[in-house]
């Protein structure tokens, strides 16, 4: 069994992300720059955009953070995005998700400008996606692809079973697998909670791609003799053994499954890192102008 260090593999990313920051700055051009917007006090938000703050300035992009109270009116968030939107400074912007139940996700996130979407959830970068046309791609699947490619497994031909279907990973991670690329070419199957016998799935899949957002759902007697297993749970319990009294697991029973696996990332320091990177990577693309010359 190979550990698939996401942690090692995100850094080896940002060192070469920063080569080209300077460069860039080199030639006079001016650094990346990120905008997240955060509305409300949601905790695990909170921390989410922090990371993303200290990646920019890890890498010396520019990194401006908007607060929003909980009760911003839908009209304020829009006219904000609509102040980034035409600030020409701005290479990205993202608006961290969930937001309060009073604003609409769809509304907002069609309001982001297509070309500064670098969590790639415009319907005009989905869609280009699915067209295979460049596009920014969302963050999840776009990291897992890189831990793939960068890992040296070969998926061409292979059975590939995403276990959940949401619109920021399991959707979009079905799209990058199944398409004629490399990596690519897999043969998909998506299961969800209407799914009735998921192992009868499961079992058949060389490569498992689990973002069901259940603690340990994943067991052994689910998982191939030899499968690639790809987690991209993360769950925060509590612990007897750490001295926060809490860790982190994710959707696969990791010490059960590990065994039988080729390959599988760990939680934390799998997918985790690399979803942090991706966003330096498409801001990256956005300020060098390649999805949209
Ligand atoms: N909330 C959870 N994941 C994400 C993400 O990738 N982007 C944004 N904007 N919000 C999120």
């Amino acid at each position: 069994m190979k550990l698939i260090d996401g942690k090692k593999i995100a850094e080896d990313i940002r060192s070469e992300i920063a080569i080209e920051v300077r460069k860039m700055l080199d030639a006079d051009h001016k650094a990346p720059h990120l905008v997240a917007i955060l509305v409300g006090e949601d905790e695990a938000s909170q921390t989410y955009v922090a990371s993303k703050e200290k990646d920019c300035h890890e890498v010396g992009f520019i990194s401006t953070v908007y607060k929003l109270s909980a009760t911003t009116t839908e009209e304020t968030l829009l006219k904000t995005i609509d102040f980034i939107n035409n600030d020409e400074e701005v290479d990205g912007l993202i608006v961290q998700l969930p937001l309060p139940k009073h604003i609409s996700t769809n509304t907002v996130i069609q309001h982001i400008h297509p070309e500064k979407d670098v969590d790639g959830f415009h319907p005009q970068n989905t869609g280009r996606m699915m067209a295979g046309m460049p596009a920014f791609l969302p963050a999840t699947p776009f990291g897992i692809v890189e831990l793939l490619k960068r890992s040296g497994i070969e998926t061409e031909g292979k059975n590939c079973v995403i276990i959940g279907r949401s619109n920021i990973v399991g959707t979009p991670m079905s799209v990058l697998l199944s398409r004629n690329a490399n990596p690519g070419n897999c043969t998909v199957t998506i299961c969800h909670s209407k799914t009735p016998d998921i192992k009868k799935y499961t079992q058949q899949a060389d490569i498992l791609i689990v973002a069901v957002g259940k603690p340990h759902f994943v067991k052994s007697d689910m998982v191939k003799q030899g499968a690639v297993v790809i987690d991209v749970g993360v769950h925060r319990v509590p612990s007897e053994t750490t001295k926060s009294g809490f860790k982190l697991i994710g959707d696969v029973d990791f010490d059960d499954v590990a065994r039988k696996c080729s390959f599988i990332t760990p939680v934390p320091g799998g997918v985790g890192p690399m979803t942090r990177v991706s966003l330096l990577i498409n801001t990256l693309k956005s300020a060098k102008k390649e999805i949209y010359p």
